[in-house]
């Protein structure tokens, strides 16, 4: 599969599951790609970005069980946090995958029947452990290593025949491709573990699941009581996505980059390359984990109730202050830690001091000192050093070394605000002999600022465009190339106003407001305290309307075979007797629930939750780990509506 360019650019971010609200760990991976794919814009580079979700396997299917959902009705209301999310931070991917739209099934049964044709496919039997967490298989080796614990829960045993993808067949394959381009998994040491991990003896890797046990996922194409591995269906989306407009699309395949978390890099350095291998597909050019942050020193868990939201740091610091935080504070590829004193000292040092300042002082001084005018000289005292910077700047970028690509601007910053100290434009002011001269670090100034703001675009694109304001530069600064950057081009002549801050100093929030704050904040795995304000979440009366509640009589009630959660309710509202399927097995027994009179929704489209009808759903409040049925209080017959 060749292509005809080769000024593209692809880079994707990992699809996440959509049994959990978008945390600091989902935002780091799509910040950074989202300032990747804006400097190759800015590099001149015809870029393609993407995320999405992973919608299929177990996880999901239990948490949508929890919820008494149907998967894809969870889904659908989960992947809105998402899109919610990347809407926030104002996001520039060209699309959004979900691994349950017809257009990326479509491609993973394709791909899978090539891989069965190629004949690295069979029929087996897995026995080992099973992850839901990581919705990973273990060998017994590697369970007992981990103490059979996976995060904090426990892993499964697992024995059921499904199909085997021929892994072992690639190993050498994998080995020399590594071998042959060492950069193809980033970072050095992540490579090294690849390698050691594939020395140390592949096997083959089940893919597919028996209905039986799973059914949520893509059936494969050739038996359809499997479905596909919930990893492969969801590795294939980097080819989904492009495969679904081939002609305008397909030519970014070759220059691939997936960005990762260091956990998932087996998945990504080995079974994906090997699949595309077998399916006669190119490699992509680079895989790069990147490390994990903790929380104030700690791991981030909701146990610890430390997760970072990142619709909470948008609201308190800004979007562009989240993001400048963490492409700052640690080198991508190791793990950092997160704390609101550091972002606040980012803020106050980097922000304010050093930048806010030298945009600041630069225009007041030109209004002060030349009405406001942008003075015209010759003398290019800062050139050699913002020449240098950008180099440098592009250099750290292409290896995407932020902190560092960062570390440059800031030497031109830090070295402009010096220059001011050694210049004393002040002074210089006060002797007409001297106007040259004082036009000249005017100019330098200025100019030294439209290189900041330029290099700063991908990684604080909102912030820089009051910057540009500000400097009354015309268009865009993401609009300008920055291999074209040429010294000397600020315009002169143009009139410059008071300048407003735009990086203000912040105070870091007490300890008593930061309570206060965590108190109001009620946690809900699907929806954020920004959902409960009523302002932006409120519903007419028509829109309630459209619910109907009914008491209904439970009848008769059993557990589901093979779905712990689950209990089946044969109920009663009014006249009618239906079927309803419910996940409370874990906080009722079967007994318990005959003869309860239960709060329905009556009028909820039917839907098979683990192959069972359920027509309807009950009501029952949550939180944390405990969970009550609403009932009524009054002995009011079944069938009487609840408004
Ligand atoms: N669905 C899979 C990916 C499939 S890609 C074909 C998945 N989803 S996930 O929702 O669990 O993704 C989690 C991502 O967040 C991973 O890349 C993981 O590394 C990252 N992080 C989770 N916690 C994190 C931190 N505390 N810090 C940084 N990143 C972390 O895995």
């Amino acid at each position: 599969m060749s292509s005809n360019t080769s000024n593209t650019f692809y880079i994707t971010t990992p699809i996440y599951y959509v049994n959990d609200v978008p945390h600091i760990g989902h935002a780091y991976t799509t910040l950074v790609a989202d300032t990747i794919a804006r400097y190759q814009r800015q590099m001149g580079k015809d870029t393609f970005f993407i995320t999405g979700t992973d919608e299929h396997g177990q996880k999901v299917a239990q948490a949508a069980e929890e919820q008494g959902m149907t998967p894809l009705a969870y889904a659908d209301q989960v992947v809105q946090r998402f899109r919610k999310c990347w809407d926030v931070y104002q996001l520039s991917h060209n699309d959004f995958i979900r691994t349950t739209e017809p257009r990326h099934e479509r491609v993973v049964q394709e791909i899978i029947q090539q891989v069965y044709d190629n004949g690295d496919i069979y029929e087996g039997e897995y026995e080992g452990w099973y992850s839901t967490t990581s919705e990973t298989f273990f060998t017994d080796t590697e369970a007992e290593a981990m103490n059979y614990m996976d995060s904090g829960k426990k892993m499964q045993r697992m024995k059921e025949k499904n199909y085997f993808f021929r892994l072992t067949k690639y190993a050498q394959p994998l080995l020399d491709h590594i071998e042959k381009h060492p950069n193809f998994i980033r970072p050095h040491n992540r490579r090294n573990e690849v390698i050691s991990f594939i020395k140390g003896g592949l096997q083959d890797l089940s893919i597919s699941r028996s209905k039986t046990s799973l059914s949520w996922g893509v059936p494969l194409p050739f038996d359809e009581n499997h479905v596909i591995y919930v990893w492969i269906d969801a590795l294939i989306n980097y080819i989904s996505v492009l495969k679904d407009k081939p002609e305008e699309r397909w030519k970014y395949w070759q220059n691939a980059v997936h960005l990762i978390g260091k956990d998932i890099l087996r998945h990504h350095a080995i079974y994906w390359p090997a699949l595309l291998m077998s399916a006669g597909i190119d490699l992509p050019q680079q895989i790069y984990a990147h490390g994990w942050w903790t929380i104030d020193g700690k791991k981030m868990s909701k146990s610890l109730g430390n997760v970072v939201d990142p619709f909470d740091m948008a609201e308190r610091y800004g979007t562009d202050i989240f993001r400048y935080f963490l492409l700052r504070e640690t080198a991508f590829g190791q793990d950092g830690d997160f704390s609101e004193t550091a972002v606040v000292k980012r803020v106050n040092y980097d922000l304010a001091n050093d930048l806010g300042n030298l945009l600041n002082r630069s225009i007041t001084m030109v209004c002060r000192y030349r009405q406001g005018v942008v003075p015209q000289t010759n003398q290019h005292d800062l050139k050699e050093t913002a020449e240098e910077v950008v180099r440098k700047y592009q250099d750290r970028m292409n290896d995407f070394d932020f902190q560092n690509g960062l570390a440059a601007i800031w030497e031109l910053v830090k070295r402009a605000n010096q220059y001011v100290q050694e210049q004393k434009p002040w002074e210089l002011a006060k002797a007409d002999a001297h106007a040259d001269q004082l036009n000249a670090v005017l100019y330098n100034l200025l100019e030294a600022s439209r290189f900041a703001t330029v290099l700063l675009a991908p990684v604080m694109p909102n912030k820089v465009k009051e910057m540009w304001r500000q400097l009354k530069l015309e268009g865009q600064p993401a609009e300008q190339q920055i291999h074209h950057l040429k010294w000397g081009e600020f315009p002169h002549g143009i009139q410059l106003e008071e300048p407003e801050p735009i990086f203000p100093r912040i105070k870091a929030e007490s300890k008593k407001k930061k309570e206060n704050r965590k108190k109001m904040e009620t946690p809900h795995p699907s929806t954020s305290k920004k959902e409960q304000t009523p302002a932006a979440n409120v519903i007419t009366i028509d829109d309630f309307a459209k619910v109907q509640l009914r008491i209904a009589e439970v009848l008769d009630a059993e557990k589901v075979e093979n779905a712990d959660r689950l209990l089946k309710l044969q109920i009663q509202i009014g006249e009618e007797k239906r079927q309803l399927v419910a996940g409370i097995a874990k906080w009722y027994t079967p007994e318990e629930m005959i003869g309860k009179k239960i709060v329905v929704v009556a009028n909820l489209k039917p839907a098979k939750i683990r192959g069972v009808e359920s027509n309807g759903m009950l009501l029952a409040a949550k939180t944390g780990d405990a969970l009550s049925i609403v009932t009524v209080e009054r002995d009011l017959p079944s069938g009487a509506s609840v408004s």
